[in-house]
């Protein structure tokens, strides 16, 4: 979609906090995402770590990335509802991910259009049990009302879980970069589950 502005902290280094609290609030709606206070989006966005998009002066796309313990999980990704469907995810994702190819960067989703964007970057869906234990720790902090289980080992939404099903299934992906460091071949999920 034309008109739309892209920026991080270092082409905008004043953002307000007004702009924070507006996807905070509209975030918090979000069915898919985490709840994230306005702070710690203004946080992430002041150390790199996040990219705005801004259209007829309003903020309509937002996605960060939050350090785990080494890795970095990419996630608070927003497209203002009525904009959806327009490719503004994927070309925020051009323009931000190439600067953090050196991370090593998760991302868990249980939207399919998110689902969908991934597979335009080339990201690997992995069962998440093939993450390093601590990062894995760190990212499973869903409540036990969402994933069904006070134990996060036993998650009932986590993709390839004995438990998992429905519309809500948790996949676990890592960018391309991340998966050659993790020492990813072509049929890598399936190699391993034949295992
Ligand atoms: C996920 C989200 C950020 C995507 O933003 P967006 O700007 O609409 O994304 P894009 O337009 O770049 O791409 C959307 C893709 O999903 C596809 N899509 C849309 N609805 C779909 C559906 N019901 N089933 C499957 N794919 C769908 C689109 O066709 C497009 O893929 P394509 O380019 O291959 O055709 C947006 O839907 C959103 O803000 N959702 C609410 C918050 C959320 O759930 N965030 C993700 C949490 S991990």
């Amino acid at each position: 979609m034309d008109g739309i502005q892209f920026y991080t902290v270092a082409t905008k280094p004043n953002v307000g906090m007004e702009v924070f609290k507006r996807v905070a609030q509209a975030t918090c709606d979000e069915p898919h995402l985490l709840a994230t206070s306005a702070e710690d989006l203004l946080t992430r966005y002041n150390n790199g770590l996040s990219m705005l998009g801004f259209w007829e002066g309003d903020v309509v796309f937002h996605t960060c990335l939050t350090p785990l313990l080494t890795w970095f999980e990419l996630g608070g990704t927003w497209t203002r509802a009525d904009l959806r469907g327009k490719k503004i995810n994927q070309a925020a994702y051009k323009r931000f991910l190439p600067g953090h190819a050196h991370r090593n960067i998760l991302v868990t989703t249980t939207s399919i259009q998110a689902l969908r964007v991934g597979t335009h970057f080339s990201f690997v869906v992995i069962p998440r049990t093939w993450l390093p234990p601590a990062e894995l720790a760190a990212t499973c902090i869903c409540s036990a009302q969402k994933t069904g289980s006070m134990e996060p080992s036993s998650c009932t939404l986590a993709w390839r879980e004995p438990q998992q099903r429905g519309p809500m299934t948790c996949y676990v992906r890592v960018t391309p970069e991340t998966a050659q460091r993790m020492g990813w071949e072509a049929n890598w999920v399936d190699r391993h589950t034949a295992a």
